[in-house]
């Protein structure tokens, strides 16, 4: 494969975030797969585990994590006591991780750049806040797609199992690229454990960091927006 091609490829994919309803054919969603582990891993341990939706599962997960996110509204407006509350009656998010919290100061300004950017594409105004409950309930909901994914770690290899999922994951990215799919990783799906629980059984240790959409690309705009890539931040020499 020539380098321009496998650039080309790399700089292609951006994160999808409105997917056609058409099903991923079984053929191609095993070769994206069947790429994938193909990634390296820590003593080629693989410590990482998938589960994979598609059709009424996928409707099912789809409707048990919008629940999720309307049960969540009050945390997420930070509503005063809805914290207090919510660990009250045992209704905190029981993800395997939190999810949520304020980013490092150096980190901070690219998050906000790129929610600012995706809003003001969205055309939803900084104080719309139904517009956002919206979007964010859209994230829980895949986007659409087709086919979620969940990606759990081993809890005995952290950081290093953490670090190879994403090895991984952008190996199947690229995999569902090259094959016309698009993809966007919904970390969000993290913040609740239980409904992927009510459908798979997770072998013991594997934790839950991050979800996955799979899919076509639809043709909304939404699509057309793209992140900001700077170079990465290298170490000075001293
Ligand atoms: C682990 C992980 C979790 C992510 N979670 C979300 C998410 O919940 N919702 C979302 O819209 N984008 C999510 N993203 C996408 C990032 O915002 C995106 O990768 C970044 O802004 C760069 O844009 P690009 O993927 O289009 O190149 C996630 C990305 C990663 C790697």
């Amino acid at each position: 494969m020539l380098a321009e091609d496998f650039s080309a490829l790399i700089r292609s994919r951006r994160s999808v975030r409105s997917f056609r309803p058409d099903p991923i054919p079984d053929d191609i969603l095993d070769a994206v797969l069947d790429d994938a582990r193909h990634a390296p891993s820590w003593s080629n341990t693989r410590p990482y585990c998938l589960a994979v939706a598609s059709g009424e599962r996928a409707d099912r997960l789809r409707q048990a994590y919008a629940a999720e996110f309307d049960a969540a509204l009050p945390l997420y407006h930070r509503r005063p006591g809805a914290m207090l509350k919510a660990a009250l009656t045992g209704s905190l998010p029981d993800g395997d991780f939190k999810t949520w919290g304020r980013y490092s100061d150096d980190l901070r300004p690219a998050s906000v750049a790129v929610g600012r950017g995706l809003y003001q594409h969205l055309g939803i105004a900084r104080g719309d806040r139904a517009g956002r409950d919206a979007w964010n309930r859209r994230n829980c909901e895949f986007f659409g797609a087709p086919t979620a994914v969940w990606v759990f770690v081993h809890d005995t290899l952290l950081p290093f199992s953490a670090h190879d999922a994403g090895l991984m994951l952008q190996t199947l990215m690229l995999a569902a690229q090259a094959r016309g799919l698009g993809s966007c990783a919904l970390g969000v799906l993290a913040t609740w454990r239980g409904p992927i629980d009510v459908e798979f059984a997770v072998p013991e240790h594997y934790k839950l960091v991050t979800g996955l959409a799979l899919g076509y690309p639809s043709d909304d705009p939404v699509n057309d927006f793209r992140a900001e890539h700077p170079p990465i931040r290298l170490a000075a020499s001293r």
